[in-house]
C-alpha cells in the first residue's frame, strides 16, 4: 500500500500558485495524498513540483489520479500515448506553442478541467511561464460589471490569428489527420466553478471572438478592456521551469502564457489535459 504523502506547501505569490515538496510523482499515491493535492489544486488553482523526470506511463499514471486523459485536437500525441503531447520550440524556430494568454481549448464544447505540463528539455534561460487567476480577475470587478458580465455569452474560436500561429510549427511536425479547420463553442463570460463555486472570468484574447448576438465590433471594446484586466500583474505568478518541473494547473479559473524569450534554443515539454464539463 502506498504510503501517505508527508506534503509542504508553499504559496509562491497573492493571487494563485504553490509549490509542492515531499510526494514522489513516479509511485503510485495513496488516495489521502491525491486528496490533498486535489484541496491544494482548489486553493492555489496551479500547482507545481520539482525533480518529477516520470517517464510516459509513470505520467499517465499520476494524470489518471486526477482525472481523465483527452486528445487535443491539432497535434498527435507521442508513440503509445496518444494523450500525450510534445509542446516544443525547436532552435530554428521563433513562434512558441500557446504563446499567448489563454485558457486551453476554450473552443471545444467541453474544454479541458486541467493540464499538467512535464518539462523534458528547458533552454539556459527563458521559457517560463506565466500563470493568472481568473477567479481574482473576476473578484476584482466592480458589482456593476460583475452584474453586466453575468448575462452575456462568449463566442470562442480555434481560428484566431494570433493563436493559430503558435501552433503552426507543430501541426507541421505532428499534426493530426483527422482535425477540423475551426472549432468554436459558447460559453459564458463569467463561469461558476464547479468544485469551489467560486465564479472567474471565461474570455480569453487567444479564442474569444465576440459576445453572442453582438458583432465583433460591438464586443471589441469591452473584450479589450477584459483581455487588459484579466492579465494585470497582481492576478498572476511566474514558474521557472527545470528540467522534471510540473505545473498542474485549472483551467476552469486560470489562464496561462508561455514567454517566448529564448529564440535559439530547444524547449521540450510534455502535456496531458485532463476532460472537463460545460461550463456554466
Ligand atoms: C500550453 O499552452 O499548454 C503551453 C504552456 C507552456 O509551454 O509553458
Amino acid at each position: 500500500m502506498a504510503a501517505v504523502a508527508e506534503l509542504s506547501i508553499r504559496r509562491v505569490a497573492g493571487a494563485l500558485g504553490a509549490e509542492v515538496d515531499g510526494v514522489d510523482l513516479a509511485r503510485p499515491l495513496a488516495p489521502e495524498t491525491v486528496a490533498r493535492l486535489r484541496a491544494a489544486w482548489l486553493e492555489h488553482q496551479v500547482l507545481f513540483f520539482r525533480e518529477q523526470p516520470l517517464t510516459p506511463a509513470q505520467f499517465m499514471a499520476l494524470a489518471r489520479a486526477f482525472g481523465a486523459p483527452i486528445e487535443y485536437p491539432f497535434v498527435q500525441g507521442i508513440d503509445g500515448f496518444p494523450e500525450i503531447i510534445e509542446v516544443k520550440k525547436l532552435e530554428h524556430e521563433t513562434a512558441n506553442f500557446g504563446g499567448i494568454w489563454h485558457s486551453d481549448t476554450a473552443y471545444l464544447e467541453r474544454p479541458p478541467m486541467a493540464s499538467i505540463l512535464l518539462a523534458r528539455e528547458i533552454p539556459p534561460q527563458g521559457g517560463d511561464t506565466l500563470f493568472a487567476s481568473m477567479t481574482a480577475a473576476y473578484d476584482a470587478l466592480s458589482p456593476g460589471m460583475q452584474h453586466l458580465l453575468e448575462g452575456l455569452v462568449a463566442v470562442n474560436s480555434s481560428a484566431k490569428a494570433d493563436v493559430t500561429r503558435t501552433r503552426e510549427d507543430r501541426i507541421r511536425s505532428d499534426g493530426r489527420a483527422d482535425t477540423k479547420r475551426e472549432y468554436v463553442a459558447e460559453h459564458p463570460v463569467v463561469r461558476t466553478h464547479p468544485e469551489t463555486g467560486r465564479k472567474a472570468l471565461y474570455v480569453n484574447v487567444a479564442h474569444t471572438v465576440r459576445f453572442a448576438g453582438m458583432t465583433e465590433a460591438e464586443s471589441a471594446p469591452l473584450l479589450g478592456y477584459l483581455f487588459a484586466h484579466q492579465i494585470r500583474p497582481e492576478f498572476t505568478c511566474r514558474f521557472v521551469w527545470r528540467s522534471g518541473s510540473i505545473a498542474f494547473w485549472d483551467n476552469r479559473c486560470t489562464q496561462h502564457n508561455p514567454i517566448n524569450d529564448y529564440h535559439g534554443y530547444r524547449r521540450v515539454m510534455h502535456r496531458i489535459t485532463l476532460e472537463g464539463d460545460r461550463p456554466r
